[in-house]
């Protein structure tokens, strides 16, 4: 193979389309007859729609129709839990169906005209009056409501046990014992949610804004009760998702309902305020932890209790204990989830959903720890390593935590700290070091994707999977063009389009895991198909070799044991007429226990597949028993803050995170995807968080000159690092997903820092001045 791309810092394919603004995003396109939807949303937090007067607004110009539940078609319940394959995100809750309200901020209605001017107007003149009820919507005031759900998304476990937990505290030599909370945060990524749905006779085209277009299609599909063949959604471009796209909003559907009904696409853009209510958030969480340890640091009891909330109309658990009972080894562990439902908008997963606030509680009560049994915080969480996945009981598929322990201590001088908080000062600030660990699962699930291969040099790539701004274009560029041999320039891969073969929705952080070995098994399965024709054409030098027998090296396909014997493939195709041949591979891997495909099958049944099975250069998926394996990653977070005594202000210096995510696609990609994970939890730990009127359950802080999030001028000096080494066992590239662990641990690292710095433990999120004078 020529000089490798996977892994170089490729600059992304997309960025120049990007930043000159040439990049359609959902709400870009130009489509003829287009008219203009605005979201009307409720301005009562609990009760019904009395009346609805349109009378003023359709008399307004260039009003056309408003949409309301009086007028809107009838949804169909999806059937979908699972992201991967549609789910909407308020279960109870089937937009404009009927007159009731389950919190403020929900849609009521979409006033339709031809210019955005005339259906903001319109809509500022629809006259709604609302029976109102007595809301409950803070999660403080209703502890007593709180029930235990059985189950978390996708059937994942919410209550966790092992030993007896309660009994090893009782008798540990050493405690901490806190309550630790973290505010409701809102996504805000930089594209609010938005759709173009337009209609061609029964068929349905829809511009979306999505993490899953695969998702999204067949959502649509199922609440529109038409076959999926009929829906197409489109998704080239997306500002971010973290989250809030990964399940469809009420913003896609009623698009849909509002172009039938006006028989003209439309377009649908929610306001950033509008967000904030119907575009999902992460639940604010309260958590009890307990750590217990023997007096040399070893862990002996773990409890976390953990209270979060969600709405009225879907059971969302935000499992803020997930990572609690498989980080460290410690024999007795007790993880719980407690529910209040309240009348706010509805959460869902948000970058690292769970392990983000549950490891700001872990991890700061590791510290707590430490400090208490005067132990070097890193020495803490050596003493309590484990190989093992002490839950399921099953080995890591690759863990090297503790040389990003090490790395990452180096790299922040930490040996050179005085332990004693309050101690360092430089000026007059004073100065902390802090850190933490970070964790999240490594993901894998069936993927398709189709690779057609021109006879003049290039390539095309197709999958049903999406780039939400991490990279994803960039890194199966360069995955397929290593591949083929090819050039960067010469490889084109297509994504966010339904149409395609289908790949992994852009949630857990798998999309990486899962599309890339479908991507490389496409390459390889066209490959074949050249190969076939070579071995048949009298005139080629491979004619009649074994295919196994061909390789291909240095841009050309060649015998294995004569590397001076073959062609390029360009030579091949063009001497036989073929001005391309097409492969579509099917890899189909899960790493989740309850979907685990048959292991032996791990390298999909696509015949292209088997073909590249005897290509002896090619290394596919290991047929090895993955549910033998637990698979995560791992990392560790450094950091140093200054903070100033008399303005109680903290400011980010320098920040180390060395990460083992298996195999690195894109050293600038990877660095990115962990640094702005980082500063994402910087936002956690120093400003974020979302206040609600207390008198009526309002969201006040809905836009970004109140919600704070952090800017490049709030952050300091920052160093990335990778181990790099690849997880095999994962995939054959080697890659595990990346767009999620740089969050977590870090708002923890954050704090450590700044109690070492003040002596100041802040236990509820976030760091605000104030908590600090
Ligand atoms: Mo991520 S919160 O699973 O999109």
């Amino acid at each position: 193979m020529s000089t490798p791309l996977v892994g170089q810092a490729v600059d992304r394919v997309d960025g120049r389309l990007k930043v000159t603004g040439a990049a359609t995003y959902a709400a870009e396109f130009s489509i003829n007859n287009l008219v203009h939807g605005v979201a009307v949303l409720s301005t009562v937090t609990k009760g019904h729609i009395n009346t609805i007067n349109t009378t003023l607004t359709k008399k307004a110009p260039g009003v056309i129709d408003v949409l309301t539940y009086k007028n809107a078609m009838q949804l169909h319940f999806p059937q979908g839990s699972d992201p991967g394959q549609g789910k909407f995100a308020e279960k109870d809750l089937l937009p404009l169906q009927s007159d009731r309200i389950f919190y403020d901020g929900q849609f009521v209605a979409v006033v339709i005209a031809e210019t955005l001017e005339q259906a903001q107007h319109g809509a500022s003149l629809l006259q709604i009056s609302y029976d109102k009820q007595e809301p409950q919507f803070d999660l403080h005031k209703n502890m007593d409501k709180a029930y235990k759900p059985a189950k978390g998304l996708g059937g994942s476990e919410v209550q966790v046990k092992r030993g007896d937990a309660e009994q090893a505290m009782q008798s540990a030599a050493v405690k901490v014992e806190a309550t630790y909370s973290t505010p409701v945060y809102h996504h805000n990524a930089m594209e609010p949610h938005a759709t173009i749905a337009t209609w061609e006779g029964d068929k349905l085209m829809v511009y979306d804004a999505t993490q899953s277009v695969a998702g999204s299609q067949g959502l649509l599909s199922q609440f529109l009760s038409m076959p999926k063949e009929k829906v197409r959604v489109i998704s080239y471009y997306i500002g971010g998702g973290f989250g809030s796209k990964g399940f469809q909003w009420p913003n896609t559907v009623v698009a849909a309902m509002a172009a039938k009904l006006v028989n003209r696409p439309v377009k649908l853009a929610l306001t950033r305020q509008q967000v904030f209510t119907t575009g999902g958030r992460r639940s604010q969480t309260i958590q009890n932890v307990a750590l217990g340890a023997d007096a040399s640091g070893k862990l002996t009891a773990i409890k976390h209790a953990s209270t979060v909330e969600t709405s009225f109309v879907e059971e969302f658990v935000e499992t803020a204990g997930v990572a609690t009972s498989m980080l460290y080894a410690c024999p007795n562990v007790d993880v719980s989830h407690s529910l209040v439902r309240l009348n706010k908008g509805t959460p869902c997963p948000m970058r690292a959903p769970g392990e983000a606030p549950g490891t700001v509680s872990l991890e700061i009560a590791m510290d707590e720890l430490a400090y208490k049994l005067n132990m070097d915080p890193v020495q803490l969480r050596l003493i309590n390593y484990t190989d093992i996945e002490p839950q399921k009981n099953k080995p890591f598929s690759l863990k090297n935590l503790k040389a990003c322990y090490q790395q990452g201590a180096d790299a922040i001088g930490w040996s050179s700290r005085n332990p004693q908080p309050r101690s360092m000062r430089e000026g007059k600030y004073l100065v902390g070091y802090g850190m933490a660990t970070a964790t999240y699962p490594a993901n894998r699930s069936k993927s398709s994707a189709k690779a057609i291969l021109y006879a003049d040099g290039h390539a095309e790539f197709m999958c049903a999977t999406q780039d939400i701004g991490t990279g994803t274009y960039t890194i199966m560029t360069q995955l397929a063009a290593e591949t083929l041999n090819l050039p960067v320039d010469k490889v084109k891969v297509k994504l966010g389009d339904s149409d395609f073969p289908q790949g992994a929705n852009s949630g857990g952080s798998q999309v990486t895991a899962s599309v890339g070995p479908a991507i490389r098994a496409a390459a390889i399965g066209a490959l074949g198909k050249v190969i076939e024709i070579a071995i048949a054409d009298k005139s080629s030098p491979l004619y009649k070799h074994p295919k196994e027998n061909v390789i291909l090296k240095d841009g050309k396909l060649v015998l294995i044991n004569d590397n001076s014997r073959g062609e390029s493939y360009t030579e091949i195709l063009g001497r036989n007429n073929k001005p391309q041949v097409e492969a579509q591979a099917t890899t189909n891997v899960s790493t989740r226990e309850t979907q685990e495909a048959n292991p032996a099958s791990g390298n999909g049944g696509d015949a292209s597949q088997k073909e590249s099975e005897q290509n002896p250069a090619v290394q596919l998926d290991q047929a090895v028993d993955r549910k033998k394996y637990s698979f995560h990653s791992f990392g560790a977070h450094f950091v140093k803050v200054l903070v100033d005594p008399e303005l109680g202000k903290v400011y980010i210096d320098k920040v180390v995170g060395v990460m083992d995510i298996g195999k690195v696609m894109n050293q600038k990609t990877a660095t990115n995807q962990i640094m702005g994970g980082q500063i994402f939890a910087i936002g956690m730990a120093l400003m974020e968080g979302s206040e609600y009127d207390p008198n009526r359950g309002r969201i006040v802080t809905h836009d970004l000159a109140n919600y704070l999030v952090p800017v490049h001028g709030d952050m300091g000096d920052f160093t990335v690092k990778f181990i790099d080494q690849p997880d095999t066992i994962i995939s054959p590239i080697g890659s595990r997903g990346i767009g999620e662990i740089g969050i977590t641990g870090m708002a923890a690292a954050v704090v450590n820092a700044v109690y070492h710095a003040t002596g100041i433990r802040v236990r509820d999120l976030p760091v605000s001045p104030e908590k600090l004078l």
